[in-house]
């Protein structure tokens, strides 16, 4: 049985909701994970700093006793966002970034924005202000085909904008394509990636193996195998550019077993396990710490952890749900194995 110690990983991308389902996942991140990023794409979205402020406090209340678990927050921009907000964002200490969710792209984006050269005067504040940007990187265009959304955004919006922006640290979300690994490793230095389990272990037959599954839907959608093994080999490589950012983003089985089912995968019960395996089977162990525990650290200008975590190449079978509120929840290979496993974590 092989043990792997690493310093303690953070969660650069990830969906905790709020209420009974903050409760019912978040004990699966605090677990594995000393800080996340939290994404703001609640319903009404996290649009003003005293908003994020407020979340944190929920999700602050919701850990587990004795938990030093750090939400990072982020704001959701929006067509209107004042650039006075973002130097109230700075000030907190406790929002360490914006998002772009060009609307209609993804799970509760319809707040988002319409048309990103709306924002350059935010952009421009974020820039002077040193704020990182994270973005949702897909056109919406409804002509455009699904699988080519997020190449034709890099070249329509994400290009144009960083060159506008020189010096705007941007987080693009994760990546799914060949096109985006070229964009992230080949761009001006600020710009960084953060790589999904899903898109590192998955191609898109994953969505149709003996049928519609729907458990594996998400956004961006899964894409061929040729783009998962760019993404993994350019997270097998090492480079400080891509960082790990799960994107769990739980919905209860109700809301994806019907015919017109939630974007999402839940991933949080194995966050750090199922990068592990990710990085075995591209005989890449030695670079999973740096892709969890210190990229995106050293992107957003913020400590290294100094816990670790000890994983276990031992299998274990996933169960087939977990608790969520009033529905359950349905993890990434539920009813399987996987091959790693969380043995100790010590903050
Ligand atoms: C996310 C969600 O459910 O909030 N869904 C997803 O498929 N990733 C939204 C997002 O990050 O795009
Ligand atoms: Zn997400």
């Amino acid at each position: 049985m092989t043990s792997l110690c690493l310093r303690r990983p953070d969660d650069w991308h990830l969906h905790v909701r709020d209420a009974a389902a903050l409760a019912a996942v978040l004990p699966f991140t605090t677990a594995r994970f000393a800080r996340a990023i939290i994404m703001p794409n609640l319903k009404p979205p996290i649009t003003t700093t005293a908003l994020a402020l407020a979340y944190r406090e929920r999700i602050r209340a919701a850990l587990p006793a004795g938990s030093g678990f750090e939400p990072l927050m982020s704001l959701y921009l929006t067509d209107v966002t004042d650039p006075a907000e973002i130097a109230r964002a700075k000030t907190s200490g406790v929002v360490h970034g914006a998002k772009i969710y060009p609307a209609g792209a993804t799970t509760h984006s319809d707040a988002g924005v319409t048309d990103i050269r709306r924002l350059d005067a935010v952009l421009a504040r974020m820039e002077e202000l040193d704020l990182v940007l994270q973005v949702h990187g897909e056109v919406t265009d409804p002509a455009v085909d699904v699988f080519e959304r997020e190449p034709r955004f890099i070249d329509e919006a994400l290009a144009p904008l960083a060159e506008r922006h020189p010096r705007l640290r941007i987080v693009f979300e994760h990546i799914t394509t060949e096109a985006a690994v070229s964009f992230v490793l080949g761009a001006r230095a600020g710009v960084a990636a953060t790589v999904t389990p899903q898109h590192l272990l998955m191609n898109r037959n994953a969505l149709f193996t003996g049928g519609i599954r729907p458990h594996h839907y998400c956004m961006p959608v899964l894409k061929a195998e040729r783009h998962r093994a760019a993404l993994l080999a350019a997270v097998a490589a090492g480079t400080p550019r891509l960082f790990l950012g799960t994107d769990s983003a739980p919905h209860g089985r109700r809301a994806k077993e019907i015919a017109c089912g939630c974007a999402g995968i839940f991933s949080a019960h194995a966050g750090i396990e199922l990068y592990a395996e990710a990085f075995e089977a591209a005989g890449a162990l030695d670079k999973l710490e740096g892709f969890a525990s210190c990229h995106g650290a050293d992107f957003y200008r913020l400590p290294r952890n100094t816990g670790t975590i000890t994983l276990v190449s031992e299998p274990w079978e996933v169960p087939a749900s977990y608790p969520f509120g009033t529905d359950e929840l349905v993890p990434l290979r539920a009813g399987e194995r996987i091959g790693w496993r969380l043995a100790a974590a010590a903050e």
